[in-house]
């Protein structure tokens, strides 16, 4: 299947059976996630966090970016591949479709973008490329330093109202699916229903979206120093792997 096909078959999935999305930075995990059935591979540079260690999303660059979604592309997963634009790399249309292109050179199926109508502009020039776009509202973490933590949105009537013009604008310029990021249930619910493409939910509650997304290390527990409060942990990697290390360190010194 085209990125294409791949993209409009999960725009079809709207209201269907629910899009599960999962972040990947490298090869196993790509094709562990991608055997176990996930629709969507997000290389999300959540990596810059919870892979290269830095203190939030705004220290990623294009070629971490890059690194990575070729890592996960050589997986040749049947999900589809979206690759985050980092901050700065979107600024004007014109450099938005050309950092597209670097991230599709390098494997992307699809690109992602954070904010509504101040983006519309820069989707519509690379979705008019040919490459489709995933937008993301609500908690945008490269504003993070600007709006001074993570913080819950769409809590008031002109908060929903100014997120619902904002996916309105994107679904205008070609978004095939919009990331809703820590908006509060019902407003998530409201939005969802609201829009004519799928929504894919993270920290928005169970069921309010049209699918959800987690950032892996979330699920399997393995990056136990920062996990929000909104992260549903399947296992504890961090801990088997603290027992195996020990049990190979005693197996190691003899003891
Ligand atoms: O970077 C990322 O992992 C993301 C998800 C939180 C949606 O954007």
């Amino acid at each position: 299947m085209t990125a294409q096909q791949k993209a409009d078959f999960l725009r079809l999935r709207k209201g269907g059976r629910p899009i599960a999305a999962l972040t990947a930075y490298d090869y196993p995990t790509a094709r562990l996630l991608d055997e176990s059935g996930v629709d969507v591979l997000l290389v999300g540079d959540s990596l810059g966090m919870v892979a290269l260690g830095f203190s939030d999303t705004t220290h990623v660059t294009l070629d971490h970016m890059l690194h990575h979604v070729a890592a996960v592309a050589r997986a040749k997963p049947q999900a589809l591949i979206v690759g985050d634009l980092p901050i700065h790399t979107y600024d004007t249309p014109e450099q938005a479709l050309v950092s597209a292109r670097r991230l599709v050179d390098a494997g992307a199926e699809a690109v992602k973008l954070e904010g509504g109508l101040r983006q519309a502009e820069k989707v519509r020039a690379i979705t008019s490329a040919g490459i489709p776009v995933m937008g993301h509202l609500g908690m945008l973490p490269q504003r993070v330093l600007e709006e001074g933590g993570y913080r819950k949105k769409g809590k008031t009537p002109e908060q929903a109202e100014t997120i619902r013009e904002g996916a309105q604008a994107l679904v205008h310029a070609g978004v095939f699916s919009i990331v809703f990021e820590s908006i509060i249930p019902e407003t998530a619910r409201w939005l969802s229903e609201s829009i004519t493409v799928p929504t894919i939910g993270i920290g928005c509650g169970n069921g309010t979206c049209d699918g959800e997304v987690a950032v892996i290390t979330d699920v399997l527990g393995s990056f136990p120093w920062f996990v929000p409060p909104f992260a549903k942990p399947e296992t504890s990697i961090a801990e088997i792997t603290r027992e195996a290390v020990a049990r190979y360190i005693l197996r190691v010194q003899g003891a």
